[in-house]
């Protein structure tokens, strides 16, 4: 099962074009039982015997245990953090089962993914409602089954969870620069220094424990020194709170952490060696560490398998041709929005020796914005045809979700949990 990379990203496309170098991310896992069986970049050996089943397309499929590899794999990169991880990236429930299992804490963002993780066996204590956007009676109902741990950023927030689940654990958001995400979440979220501090000791006013601060750097965050401005931040405002009167121990680091599509990526214990040195060096008391990990948890574990449904040219002296699949936009592929998000593809033609050409890469509705790749110059075999396979690499995060209930009267993503 040759790969296909993407051809306008050199680092994963050095030498023969069409190729992606190594298994995303396999060096993480090799020291961690259960090691996860690579057959070919991307896929592992349970992977390839569901796609061997030639399971109805489009469909995600998971190998948990890369998720585990990959949970063993932040632990021993950052050992004093406890992980949080972030249900929204992939809330299946064999996958949320599986963390359970492993003594994992979550993030979450709805009360609908608090009763999932509660379902699945896990202690309320250890979830978190990280959301800074939430109804008071969902405050409320979260609060009742056990939640005591929310996040805020705003003055009506902090009032309605002071309302609704008094005498809670708070920590604020703060907004901070998401230079060098390839999907930021700055702007909409977190607050000023300033507008944190005032909210802190509003929190504690309000007979609120304000427990501390967090931050997201920013998704598929590819610079581990991200988290130095952020982190100075924090400790600036625990001295000034502190001086208020306030005892913050808490530092959610949030998500960001990557995982590898096309060009390679530091590895998790890159990323915990450079946060561990400057929370040592910023905080004289070790703070409590949280870090919500999404991407980096799940992404490498899934492989999402589609059929070319057509592929055309606008014109017969055109080059490039069109390749249509039946997943786009609105069933899996929505982070492909801007072409942020540059999944590595495969198909049953690479290698076959007819050569590979420039394509257009696009999904099977009859709405325009339904186009994955056009800039991201993706070469594909050219023998490829209507029925044949093509697989995308590393979409175990954010696919089945982000999909439509039935647009163009498409199903929703299928997916196994292998
Ligand atoms: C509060 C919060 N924590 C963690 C995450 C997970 O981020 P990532 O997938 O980049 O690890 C998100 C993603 O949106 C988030 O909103």
């Amino acid at each position: 099962m040759p790969p296909v990379a993407l051809r306008a990203d050199p680092v994963s496309a050095p030498a023969p074009a069409c190729r992606l170098e190594s298994p995303a991310g396999a060096r993480a896992f090799s020291v961690v039982p259960p090691a996860p069986d690579w057959v070919a970049p991307g896929v592992t050996r349970k992977i390839a015997a569901v796609l061997a089943e030639r399971p109805a397309t489009p469909c995600l499929v998971v190998d948990l245990d890369v998720v585990e590899a990959n949970y063993h794999a932040l632990r021993a990169a950052l050992p004093e953090a406890a992980v949080y991880y972030a249900v929204k990236a992939n809330p299946a429930p064999p996958l949320v089962a599986r963390l359970v299992a492993l003594g994992s804490s979550f993030d979450t963002a709805s009360l609908p993914e608090i009763d999932l993780c509660l379902s699945l066996g896990a202690d309320p204590a250890r979830l978190s409602f990280g959301n800074t956007i939430k109804k008071a009676r969902d405050i409320a109902a979260a609060h009742d089954r056990g939640v005591d741990l929310f996040a805020f950023d705003a003055e009506e927030e902090l009032r309605k969870i002071a309302a609704h689940a008094p005498g809670a654990r708070v920590f604020c958001r703060l907004l901070i620069d998401n230079a060098g995400a390839e999907w930021p979440l700055s702007r909409k979220f977190g607050c000023s220094p300033a507008m944190a501090r005032d909210l802190m000791r509003l929190a504690d006013r309000l007979g609120l424990r304000p427990v501390g601060l967090s931050f997201h750097v920013g998704s598929q965050q590819t610079d581990p020194a991200q988290w130095d401005p952020a982190l100075e931040a924090v400790a600036r405002l625990f001295a000034d709170l502190r001086a208020d009167g306030l005892a913050p121990t808490l530092v959610n680091l949030g998500g960001g952490l990557p995982t590898r599509y096309g060009r390679p990526v530091p590895e998790a214990a890159v990323y915990g060696a450079r946060i561990r040195d400057t929370v040592a060096r910023l905080f004289d008391t070790a703070p409590d560490l949280i870090v919500e990990p999404g991407r980096g948890l799940v992404g490498n574990a899934g492989v999402l398998e589609t059929e070319v449904v057509l592929v055309a040219r606008k014109d017969a002296a055109e080059t490039r041709r069109w390749v249509y699949l039946d997943a786009g936009r609105f069933n899996g592929l929505a982070e492909t929005e801007g072409e942020a998000i540059r999944y590595p593809i495969a198909t049953d033609r690479d290698g076959d020796g007819a050569g590979c050409g420039p394509v257009v890469l696009a999904g099977p509705t009859c709405d325009s914005v339904d186009v994955l790749y056009d800039r991201a110059d993706v070469h594909l075999p050219l023998s490829l045809a209507a029925g044949d396979r093509l697989r995308l690499l590393s979409t175990g995060a954010y696919t089945t979700t982000y999909a439509s209930v039935g647009f163009n009267g498409f199903a929703p993503l299928e997916a196994h949990y292998v």
